[in-house]
């Protein structure tokens, strides 16, 4: 039975523990298709998704991002044992979840400009467009009766990611999408009032 829109959009939620239960590649696949149903500039489509399976090369990648959070947050003056706590548990989330998904972009079909300030836009715009595929994504993994969640630790370890598995030059992880299923899904965060965030001018 399709779920109606308002009730997925309402009950996606981010989701941080999953049950070991794998995710069936049919669901996988449809999460990757309404991904790309998304808008994006000029429909140029930068989004590009990785699906990273349990196993040796998602463990060294891991390892590799584990080790520059550590040394960021010591770097930030943290003390040794509660980073290396929270490393720990970012760690755990990372490995334990079914599926992960690496979403990046490509400016390889964006637009060039001659001067710098517009080629930023279009950069922003990329970001934009990709941030648009992975919201598609979670809600499409809300439909499919998935738990979600949107994590944004590549953007902290751009190249232990592209290094590790080695992706193409051009390609600049974002996010990861974690797919998965979860016996309890979390209360919503509470969310600001309208009035606070729009103005009818
Ligand atoms: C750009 C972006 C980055 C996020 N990064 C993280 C993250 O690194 N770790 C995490 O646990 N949740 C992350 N989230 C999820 C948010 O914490 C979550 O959406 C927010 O708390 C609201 O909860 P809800 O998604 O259940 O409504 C991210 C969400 C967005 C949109």
């Amino acid at each position: 039975m399709m779920r109606d829109f308002y009730d997925v959009v309402s009950s996606r939620r981010s989701v941080r523990v999953f049950e070991e239960k794998p995710v069936d590649l049919a669901s996988i696949r449809k999460v990757l298709e309404v991904a790309t149903l998304a808008p994006s500039a000029h429909n140029s489509q930068p989004a590009r998704f990785f699906v990273i399976p349990k196993g040796d090369v998602r463990t060294q990648m891991v390892n590799r991002m584990s080790e520059e959070y550590l040394r960021d947050l010591l770097d930030d003056g943290g003390a040794q044992e509660p980073a290396e706590e929270t490393v720990s548990r970012s760690r755990k989330l990372l490995m334990s979840a079914p599926v992960l998904i690496l979403a990046a972009l490509t400016m390889k079909d964006m637009w060039k400009y001659s001067d710098d300030e517009r080629n930023l836009h279009e950069h922003t715009m990329a970001v934009q467009s990709t941030a648009a595929a992975i919201q598609n994504a979670l809600l499409a993994a809300c439909a499919e009766g998935l738990a979600s969640c949107w994590l944004c630790a590549p953007l902290f370890t751009k190249r232990a990611i592209v290094e590790t598995l080695e992706l193409g030059d051009d390609v600049e992880p974002q996010a990861f999408i974690l797919l998965g299923h979860t016996s309890v899904p979390p209360e919503m965060p509470q969310r600001k009032p309208l009035e606070e965030i729009v103005q009818m001018l």
